[in-house]
C-alpha cells in the first residue's frame, strides 16, 4: 500500500517538491554533517566485527522457503555492532542509539544481510526528506551548531520525526549491546512454498536484560566494546529473531510509522554470538551491509527508503574501501540522523 508523502500533500497544495536526493549527495551531507574519516563507512563508522550462528525454530518455514527458517538449520553468522554517525572515536554515550548488522550465509551459498537499529521507527519516511533532515542537522560555520529554529519548524511540519527527536532526548545510552533490541524498520515479504508473500519486519529480541540500576561509564568511551568482550569470556550472547506479520492497513512502505496493536508474531530462532573481532582486523570492516541482499524466499517491500538504503550503502562502501575516493566535508560535530 503506498503512503501519501508530506510533500505530495504540499505539491497539491502548490508548494515546491523537495529535489529526490542523489546517494553521492547523501553521503556528502554525512561528511559534511560528522567530518571526514578516511578508512571508515560514512555511518555507523564506530563498531565491532561479531561472529556465530543462527537455529531456526522452523516457525517461519511455512511462511518463507529461504533455506535459514527450515526446521533446526544452524547457518553461520558474521556481523557488526555500532553506533551511528561519521566519527569513529565518538564515545559510546554519545547516541542511544545501537546498531546490529549481520549476514547470514545460507548451506546453499544465498546470503541474508540485515541492518537493523535499536529505536522504535525512523525519523522521516522517504530519501527526499531522510536528505532535508540531514541539510538542517550540517553545523553553521558561524556557530557551530545547526540552525535551531530551522529545525524546530521541520519537526513542527514532520511528527515522525519530532517522536524521533523526544526518543532520542528521553532513552539513555545503554551499557551493552546485549541487551537492546534491533528492529529492521523498513518491511519486507517473505515468499512461502506457493509463491504467497506476506509483509513482515523482524526484531532481534535481547535475552538478556538491562539493569535497572546500570551505570554507563564515564571514563571509558569504548564501554560498548568492552562490555561486549566481558560477557564473552562468560558465555555466548543470545537474541530471539521475532517476525511480525503486517495488518491489513499497516504501513509497508513507510519505515517512520510503527505498527501498533495487535499482530501475528514468531520466533523465528535464536541468534547466538559467540566471538568478536576489532572492525580494523575482522570480516566485517570490508562487508557492505547492504539490506537488499536477500536469499530466495525474502523479498524487499516497496519502501522507497530501502531500495535508497542499497545506493547510499554503496557509496559510502566504497569511500570507505578506496582511499582514494572522493572526501569531501568538513567539521567533526556530534549531530547523527537514525540512519
Ligand atoms: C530505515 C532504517 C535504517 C536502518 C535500520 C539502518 C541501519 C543501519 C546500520 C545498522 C548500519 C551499520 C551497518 C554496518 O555495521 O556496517 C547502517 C549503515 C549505514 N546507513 Fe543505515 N539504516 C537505515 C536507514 C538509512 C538511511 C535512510 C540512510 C541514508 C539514506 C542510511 C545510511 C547509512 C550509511 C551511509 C551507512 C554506512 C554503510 C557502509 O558504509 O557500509 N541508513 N545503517
Amino acid at each position: 500500500m503506498m503512503a501519501t508523502a508530506w510533500w505530495v500533500v504540499a505539491r497539491a497544495q502548490g508548494a515546491e517538491a523537495p529535489p529526490q536526493p542523489t546517494p553521492t549527495q547523501v553521503v556528502d551531507q554525512f561528511q559534511k554533517n560528522d567530518g571526514v574519516f578516511p578508512g571508515y563507512r560514512r555511518n555507523h563508522a564506530k563498531g565491532v566485527c561479531v561472529a556465530g550462528y543462527f537455529t531456526s525454530s522452523g516457525k517461519a518455514a511455512p511462511y518463507s522457503v529461504a533455506q535459514v527458517f527450515a526446521l533446526g538449520q544452524r547457518t553461520p553468522v558474521m556481523g557488526r555492532l555500532s553506533i551511528p554517525g561519521t566519527n569513529p572515536y565518538a564515545w559510546d554515550d554519545s547516541t542511544p542509539i545501537r546498531g546490529m548488522a549481520l549476514v547470514f550465509t545460507q548451506a546453499d551459498g544465498q546470503q541474508w544481510r540485515s541492518a537493523m537499529n535499536a529505536v522504535p521507527a525512523f525519523p522521516v519516511a522517504t530519501p527526499a526528506a531522510d536528505f532535508a533532515f540531514m541539510k538542517l542537522q550540517q553545523p553553521d560555520p558561524a556557530t557551530g551548531e545547526p540552525d535551531p529554529k530551522k529545525l524546530a519548524a521541520f519537526f513542527a511540519s514532520h511528527p515522525a520525526a519530532n517522536r524521533f527527536r523526544e526518543w532520542v532526548a528521553t532513552t539513555p545510552p545503554s551499557a551493552s549491546f546485549a541487551t537492546r533490541r534491533y528492529n529492521s524498520l523498513d518491511a519486507f515479504e517473505l515468499v512461502d512454498a506457493r509463491g504467497r508473500k506476506r509483509a513482515v519486519r523482524w526484531s532481534m529480541l535481547p535475552t538478556v536484560r538491562a539493569n535497572p540500576r546500570e551505570v554507563v561509564p564515564v571514563d571509558d568511551p569504548g564501554f560498548l566494546a568492552q562490555d561486549l568482550r566481558r560477557r564473552l569470556s562468560r558465555g555466548p550472547i543470545e537474541w530471539k529473531l521475532a517476525i511480525t506479520f503486517a495488518n491489513a492497513g499497516d504501513p509497508v512502505d513507510d519505515a517512520s510509522r510503527a505498527w501498533t496493536g495487535r499482530h501475528q508474531v514468531i520466533d523465528a530462532g535464536t541468534l547466538v554470538i559467540d566471538a568478536m573481532q576489532p572492525q580494523a582486523t575482522g570480516p566485517c570492516r570490508d562487508t557492505n551491509f547492504d539490506p537488499t541482499v536477500l536469499p530466495a524466499g525474502i523479498e524487499p517491500s516497496g519502501d522507497p527508503l530501502l531500495k535508497f538504503r542499497h545506493e547510499v550503502y554503496a557509496v559510502s562502501h566504497h569511500r570507505e574501501v578506496d582511499p582514494l575516493s572522493h572526501t569531501q566535508g568538513s567539521v567533526p560535530a556530534s549531530a547523527t540522523t537514525g540512519g
